[in-house]
């Protein structure tokens, strides 16, 4: 390749990411804009965009982005980054909850359908937004998975400051589990603890015994011109072992984007979903010729089959103790969220606004 060929390419590719970098006004603007109602797509008439059901503040963001006439990757990121930046989801970016050692570490994936690119970091300290940094791992190097140490000096290098990520509330729930985990070690329990609002807010969101969910975000966009795209980010499983990975930045795991077929992505149990490379089999389920919502139940069934088969994940009739959503769209704008088990809800944006919907799924809860 030229020279100057070489330079063009870098110079269009720097003003690609421009949008994705730290502190972006236009960002902001419309992060706080977040009007969620039918609009005027003009140029943008036809997008769809699908998200778990922790994010529709971030569809609304992120079909803003779109009418405004953001690439659909940047629309997608600019839509993750509000949970990114909320420290009230305690399950994805700032105020994520932390690892056993109490520190917060994140994962996150972009793909792009339109180049079969991908970029991806896993267990990223310090760093608010993760899926700015795998945008820039996709545009700005020759690989595609960053994790650990070297991600977070790949984050600094590209002007992320480290940041504390950990919240004061985020704090009080890692030390309630750490004391509450055994009684023969250094830790002890205060009395008070368990009433501390912060700690109550957890445990009523969450269940009363501590066990331990995985939130995450995922959103899938199809533009109006029919480009599939996807981003998946994490704080992962709560108090994880260090270093823990699980589906969410694994390209074919916790995304996977092919443009002419679909775009897929998913939360639940990254192990589950790791080992049966579920967002890859759904989009080939859909190249097979299933419907959106076919195709997930079909890669669902596949988890239920195949992985997990031992007593400590089935329940009395041998069904999943866990879950995995998957939210879908595919070539045409088709799109379906499900899930394992009953009560899964996901977001779809669209011309006509943002609505919650129930995700189809294999077994009823409570039968
Ligand atoms: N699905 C998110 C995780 O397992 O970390």
């Amino acid at each position: 390749m030229s020279t100057s060929r070489r330079r063009f390419l870098k110079a269009a590719a720097a003003a690609s990411v421009a949008s994705v970098l730290p502190s972006s006004p236009f960002e902001e603007k419309l992060q706080a804009q977040s009007p969620g109602v039918a609009g005027s797509a003009g140029a943008a008439d036809g997008y769809i965009l699908v998200t778990s059901a922790n994010g529709v503040e971030a569809a609304k963001a992120a079909r803003q982005a779109l009418i405004q006439g953001y690439d659909p990757l940047d629309a997608a990121i600019v839509g993750v980054n509000v949970n990114e930046l909320d420290p009230n989801d305690v399950s994805v970016g700032y105020g994520g909850i932390p690892n056993e050692e109490g520190v917060v570490q994140l994962d996150a994936c972009v793909m792009d359908g339109r180049t079969m690119k991908a970029g991806a970091v896993g267990a990223l300290e310090g760093c608010k937004t993760p899926s700015k940094v795998a945008r820039l791992v996709m545009d700005r190097t020759d690989r595609v998975f960053l994790v650990g140490e070297g991600a977070r000096k790949f984050a600094t290098a590209h002007g992320f400051a480290v940041e504390d990520l950990l919240t004061a509330r985020t704090r009080k729930i890692w030390l309630y589990w750490k004391e509450r985990m055994s009684d023969i070690d250094d830790w002890e329990l205060s009395a008070k603890e368990a009433e501390d609002p912060d700690v109550k807010w957890f445990l009523e969101k969450y269940g009363s015994e501590i066990f331990r969910p995985q939130g995450t975000i995922h959103m899938s966009v199809r533009s109006a011109k029919g480009e599939l795209v996807g981003v998946t980010t994490t704080s992962g499983l709560f108090f994880k072992i260090s270093g823990r990975l699980g589906d969410s930045p694994v390209v074919g795991a916790g995304i996977y984007s092919e443009g002419g077929v679909g775009s897929c992505g998913s939360t639940g149990r990254g192990e589950a979903n790791l080992v049966t490379c579920g967002s890859h089999t759904v989009v080939e389920f859909l190249r097979q010729g299933k419907s959106p919502e076919e195709a997930c139940l079909a890669a669902l069934k596949r988890i239920d089959e195949k992985t997990h088969r031992v007593a400590r994940h089935r329940d009395e009739k041998g069904r999943p103790k866990f879950n995995v959503n998957f939210y879908c769209v595919d070539a045409k704008g088709r799109t379906a969220g499900a899930a394992i088990w009953s009560g899964s809800k996901y977001v779809v944006g669209d011309n006509e606004g943002v609505r919650t919907l129930e995700s189809a799924y294999l077994y009823r809860k409570g039968t």
